[in-house]
């Protein structure tokens, strides 16, 4: 049993593999959070609360006049409320029938189920009876008659518990829900730090870490999307831990809109984190009766620092979020057609470039923006979802067996939530678009939002999108959007419902997705928003992976590739190697760092294969081989950062087999040095007792480099890569291992480690 109920002393504890985490209804009613840390088995954890009369702490009326002490303004709370005591962030506010704005929940009863709940019209963590268990706590506001329901699934093995909230309205008055955090999180006494990831367009996650200090701290997104400018994702952790130690603790939200993530430290050091659905842009309306479901957010805890707090996260989105026919299948090594042509492109052209890369082993050619109505740049066409045949030279189902008859499977890109004022369907459906009446709209790359929260719109778009995937043989689709959502208003909602737009946006796109994946299964669903600007949870639960950033640069993408580790696994991350110079950096790195880099992730490319050279082609041929033959490994294995982008000379990540007889190290030097200092790194995740061979891979210099370098190289590898050299995965764990030294700039290896 993962949860275990305590009814005579009203304590709630669930357990993990390496967690616990505990809640007790307190001698008012009140439900307190007294644990989440380290395994603890069967203790009342109530007994670290320490309760002492501070001044302008105020007391609930209920004791005020007999304990001074006991204060909802310090006590840790399961689900902290606004406007009655409790100063700090809060998890809910209410505006009442009356107006006012004051909650108070007590503990009213418990439901206790085998399996994991989900959530009406949201993505959610999903799991079988045998490996997930669901408490339900239900909280009553005695007074307004506001019902609070807070689910927790238990998925035991992964370490993650899992959290979402259903307000109901059981009064007899309309209330307004202005706030409802999908998760509100108090720590008694401890010194943190939080690491958050932010970013940009073309420069997504980048890691931060900053201490709590007292008062407030967020990350957030009121762009309508996730964002590229913070991901809906944190770590918490004590001082000292990195990499490999030290206390952590994730919290993913699985949602793709707009979120709010805060933590403050209080007057008496306490920590709290209330993560849910940002509340500028939302006040939901509850007529007596109705309800209101939170997203899901997921929490993971490591006693052993960020390597397993990130793993437990893999296992959890890979296993448990990831979903249809996709989820384990091998996914196609594809071609991109968007920076080999952009918008200028022929169907001859497009079937040159297919031709070619099915000879060197590419499986899928994607056929990016540019196909359809009157779209030759980006100023133009979009929401005219009707292939433009003149530009293809023929109907898009011909250019599609044209394509298929070079022994590719064939797929399209789609901006559905998109529209141009320069379109047909603005031109029939103004009133479809997301602005302000009486307001210019602002534009972003001169276009504009569809109002997804319609249900009209919602419909039209499956309709629309569905004749194409049905008359086409497609068997993947790239599902863009570019740009964050301004000006929100819908026509469908009257003026007092205009708080929901956010929120109902999403909820649309998410049916939209539901409903077309469903209907086709065997469709590989891409995710993307300017690359990586929605790149979360929710979107991973239609789409098994995402478009990770518009930056194609192999050395960018270090930081991106890395940052994107902490909170998502490899099979969710589309990378390609594209052309040099690279087109958003200019810079010029060597054919194999880009394809090492790439194959960390969704591999393809997204350059002209017609127009390279016999020798890149024969070097695309190697690289695609080495993808395929170690698949599995990679997008299955453990993962390990090694080396951080921030260190002096080279990046170094690791792969390994789950049952540690074999590893990938890929190392890329970021930096080169005359007379450099050895770089070495500590592999992870071997078997201790086994003997493993080193190899490097050498197919893509071998035959190019001229003699002098390559034997200068030979003379420098370390111990362990030549024949018959066997080191203990002891050795490699503790000592550690020399990555050779680079012999050009942007240099990256990968060392294949086997056991024998
Ligand atoms: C942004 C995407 O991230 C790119 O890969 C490409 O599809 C363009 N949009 C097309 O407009």
């Amino acid at each position: 049993m993962a949860i275990i109920v305590d009814q005579g002393k009203n304590i709630f504890t669930l357990h993990t593999k390496n967690s616990t985490y505990q809640m007790k209804v307190d001698e008012l009613g009140f439900l307190l959070h007294t644990y989440y840390g380290s395994r603890i088995d069967n203790t009342d954890m109530s007994y670290l609360i320490y309760n002492m009369d501070r001044g302008f702490s105020g007391n609930p009326y209920e004791i005020g006049g007999k304990d001074r002490s006991y204060s909802l303004d310090t006590l840790p709370q399961e689900y902290s409320c606004f406007g009655t005591g409790d100063y700090r962030i809060s998890a809910l506010r209410i505006k009442n029938g009356d107006g006012s704005r004051g909650v108070q929940l007590y503990y009213d009863k418990y439901i206790l189920n085998k399996g994991k709940y989900s959530i009406p019209d949201l993505p959610a963590v999903y799991a079988d009876d045998d490996e997930s268990e669901t408490l339900e706590i239900i909280l009553k506001d005695p007074y307004s008659h506001v019902e609070v329901h807070l689910y927790y699934g238990v998925l035991e093995k992964n370490d993650i518990i899992t959290r979402a909230v259903k307000v109901v309205n059981k009064g007899s008055e309309k209330i307004v829900v202005e706030k409802a955090a999908s998760l509100s999180l108090d720590w008694i006494s401890q010194d943190f730090d939080w690491i958050t990831f932010y970013g940009r367009h073309n420069m997504e996650r980048i890691p931060q870490r900053s201490a709590i200090n007292h008062g407030i701290q967020a990350i957030g997104s009121v762009r309508g999307t996730s964002s590229h400018h913070y991901n809906p994702f944190a770590i918490l952790c004590e001082k000292g831990a990195d990499e490999t130690k030290g206390q952590c603790f994730g919290i993913s939200f699985v949602y793709s809109g707009e979120f709010l993530m805060e933590v403050e430290k209080d007057q008496v050091n306490q920590t709290r984190l209330v993560c849910g659905i940002h509340p500028d842009n939302f006040e939901w309306n509850l007529l007596p009766g109705e309800e209101f479901n939170s997203p899901e957010a997921i929490m993971t805890y490591s006693p052993h620092g960020f390597g397993q707090l990130s793993r437990n996260l893999h296992e959890t989105i890979r296993e448990h979020i990831c979903r249809g026919e996709w989820k384990h299948k091998r996914r196609p090594v594809l071609v991109n057609n968007w920076e080999a042509t952009y918008f200028n492109f022929t169907g001859d052209q497009l079937v040159e470039i297919a031709k070619d890369a099915a000879k060197l082993g590419v499986e899928l050619f994607v056929l990016d923006d540019g196909w359809f109505g009157k779209r030759d740049n980006d100023n133009s066409g979009l929401g005219d979802w009707y292939p433009n045949e003149e530009k293809l030279g023929c109907s898009l189902k011909e250019l599609a067996e044209r394509i298929l008859d070079t022994g590719v499977e064939f797929g399209i890109w789609f901006e559905p939530e998109a529209i141009s004022e320069d379109s047909n369907l603005y031109r029939e459906h103004p009133e479809w678009v997301v602005r302000i009446p009486g307001r210019p709209p602002a534009l972003s790359r001169n276009q504009l939002v569809l109002d997804f929260s319609r249900k009209d719109v919602q419909d039209y778009i499956i309709e629309r999108m569905s004749d194409i995937l049905s008359e086409v043989p497609i068997t993947y689709v790239k599902w863009d959007f570019n740009r964050s959502i301004c000006d929100k208003f819908s026509n469908e909602l009257g003026p007092e419902y205009q708080g929901e737009f956010a929120h109902r946006y999403v909820l649309g796109l998410y049916r939209v997705l539901e409903e077309l994946t469903t209907k086709f299964p065997h469709i590989l669903f891409e995710g993307c928003s300017g690359g990586g600007g929605r790149f979360d949870p929710g979107m991973l639960y239609y789409t098994p992976h995402i478009w990770c950033s518009d930056n194609t640069d192999p050395i960018a993408r270090l930081t991106i590739q890395y940052g994107t580790s902490f909170g998502y696994p490899v099979s969710t991350v589309g990378a390609h190697v594209s052309t040099v110079p690279n087109h958003q950096t200019r810079r010029v790195t060597p054919f194999s760092t880009r394809a090492y880099v790439a194959m960390s992730g969704i591999f393809g490319y997204q350059l002209d294969i017609s127009k390279m050279t016999e020798e890149e082609k024969d070097d695309i041929r190697k690289q695609i081989e080495i993808y395929k033959n170690r698949y599995d490994l990679i997008q299955n294995g453990h993962y390990y950062r090694l080396l951080p982008p921030t260190s002096d000379m080279c990046t170094v990540w690791e792969i390994a087999a789950k049952d540690g007889k074999e590893a990938i190290i890929t190392a890329v030097y970021h930096n080169v040095e005359a007379n450099p200092a050895p770089v070495m790194v500590q592999v992870q995740g071997l078997n201790e007792s086994g003997s493993y061979q080193l190899e490097l891979d050498t197919v893509f210099w071998e035959d190019k480099l001229d003699e002098k370098v390559k034997n200068w190289l030979l003379s420098k590898l370390p111990y362990g890569y030549g024949e018959g050299e066997l080191i203990s995965g002891a050795a490699l764990m503790k000592g550690g291992l020399v990555i050779p030294p680079a012999f050009q700039e942007y240099q990256a290896w990968q060392i294949i480690i086997k056991q024998c």
